[in-house]
This record gives C-alpha cells, structure tokens and sequence, in this order.
C-alpha cells in the first residue's frame, strides 16, 4: 500500500526520514506560488538561498543584466534585490529566460529540509492538479509545510488537505497518516463551505486564506491581491522540481 504523510512543519520530521521518498514541499503563501509562476513564465531556474548574504555572494561577479535576484523578508523586497516574493511580479516579461537567486523566510528552509528526498517537488494551490498527477504513482510521498516563523499556518495546511484530498479520491490504495487525514477533514469541510455559501472554490479559499496567520501578515503589508492570486486552483501546469545535487528548481 503506498503511504501519504502530512507534516505540518519541517521540525515535525527529520531529514532523514525523508530520504528516499518524494517530498512535495508547500509553502502556499507565498514562495510555492512565486516559485511555480516564475518558471511557468519562462524563468531558467530558480535557486533557492537560505541566507541573504550567500544570496548575494552567489551574485558577486556574475553580470546581473543576466539574471534576478528575488525574495523577501518580512515579505518586503530585499535591498539590493530586483523582486520581492509577490507572483504577480514574476511577469514573463521580467523573468523569461533569467535564473532567480531566490531566498525567502520560511519557504526556502523548506526546501533544505528535503534535501535528502529522492524527488522533491514545489506545491501550491496553483499548480494542485499538476503535482497530483505527478506523485500519484510513487510509493511513498510525504508532503511538508513550510510554516511561518517555526508556527503551523493553516494556508499550507489547507493545501497539504487538497493534495491528500486529490490523491485519495478513488480507493486507490492510499495508508494516510493522522496528520494527512487532518489535513484532508480541513480542505473537504472548507469545499463543502464554499458550497453552501455558492462560491467558487478558489473565491473561498481565497476569502479563507485572510483569516490564516500568512494570509494576515500579508494582508498587514498591503498584499491583498497576492492571496487571491495563490488561491487559483490549477492556474499553472508546471511541477517545479529541486534538484538538491545542483541546487536548482527547474521544470523537467
Ligand atoms: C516565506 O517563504 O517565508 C514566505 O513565502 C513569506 C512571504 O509570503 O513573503
């Protein structure tokens, strides 16, 4: 029987344990969203940095007409740095072509913590049918949420729900872990919600995701638009893969 494991923070799992297994990594609001819509509008790559600094050392004496540096702390743009962490800056016209040097609080640790993962891949809301499709054969998935500042958020965990949801529709031979049975209960009740109050899917979550603790950061910063944009079910096609060897995010 293949096994789906929800975690809903990188410190609930080692590295470990993650080894060998594919790691769908989530962190919906908003470096899984950027990341997708960067190389859904033509970005190189996308290279994930923990710290500023090896960010911007990473950039010492390569030609910066040729390439971007993108992220955010407290979910502002970085001085020094050409994007912030808002999808909507990620145009093709901006991006098309250029490798990002991309770090982010929470987002970017995310994905160091799979390093170890046979198949790591980025997860948002917007690319959801996409990663569905892509882990629906493998034996052994785990999907981690990013979290904010070391706290669970319920935007990642609501999309960890309809990653578990998609993938266990069919009695198709899934063992689901407490945790991704919780997850998948959140993301079921919040569709039947959004029936019963005669909305799209996607104009509820995006209504639900101002009351999650990323949601109200963002929304403190004046990003309202940035929810509505990573609430879009299934806007983007691209399954963002993290080559932990290399150091990059490409699209296979
Ligand atoms: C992060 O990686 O911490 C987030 O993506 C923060 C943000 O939304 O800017």
């Amino acid at each position: 029987m293949k096994q789906l494991a929800v975690h809903y923070l990188p410190k609930l799992v080692s590295e470990h344990e993650l080894t060998g297994a594919t790691v769908v990594v989530i962190d919906l609001l908003r470096a899984s969203t950027t990341i997708c819509t960067a190389l859904a509008n033509g970005a190189s790559e996308v290279r994930p940095f923990l710290e500023v600094a090896d960010t911007l050392q990473a950039a010492e004496g390569l030609d910066r007409a040729t390439l971007l540096l993108g992220g955010e702390r407290g979910g502002r743009l970085i001085p020094g740095f050409d994007l912030g962490n808002s999808p909507a800056e990620y145009t093709s016209d901006r991006v098309c072509g250029k490798p990002i040097l991309f770090s982010t609080t929470n987002g970017t640790r995310a994905l160091q913590h799979a390093r170890l993962a046979k198949r790591a891949i980025v997860g948002a809301i917007v690319n959801l049918s996409a990663v569905v499709d892509a882990v629906r054969n493998d034996p052994q998935v785990h999907i981690l949420c990013a979290g904010t500042g070391g706290e669970i958020t319920r935007e990642d965990v609501l999309a960890a729900g309809a990653v578990a949801s998609r993938l266990t529709t069919a009695p198709n031979g899934w063992r689901l872990t407490e945790p991704a049975t919780s997850a998948r209960k959140q993301w079921v009740e919040l569709e039947a919600a959004a029936q019963t109050a005669g909305r799209s899917l996607s104009e509820h979550l995006a209504e639900e995701l101002r009351r999650t603790p990323g949601g109200e950061n963002l929304l403190a910063i004046g990003h309202d638009q940035d929810l509505r944009l990573c609430a879009q079910i299934d806007s983007l096609s691209v399954v963002p893969n993290f080559s932990p060897a290399t150091g990059r995010i490409t699209l296979p």
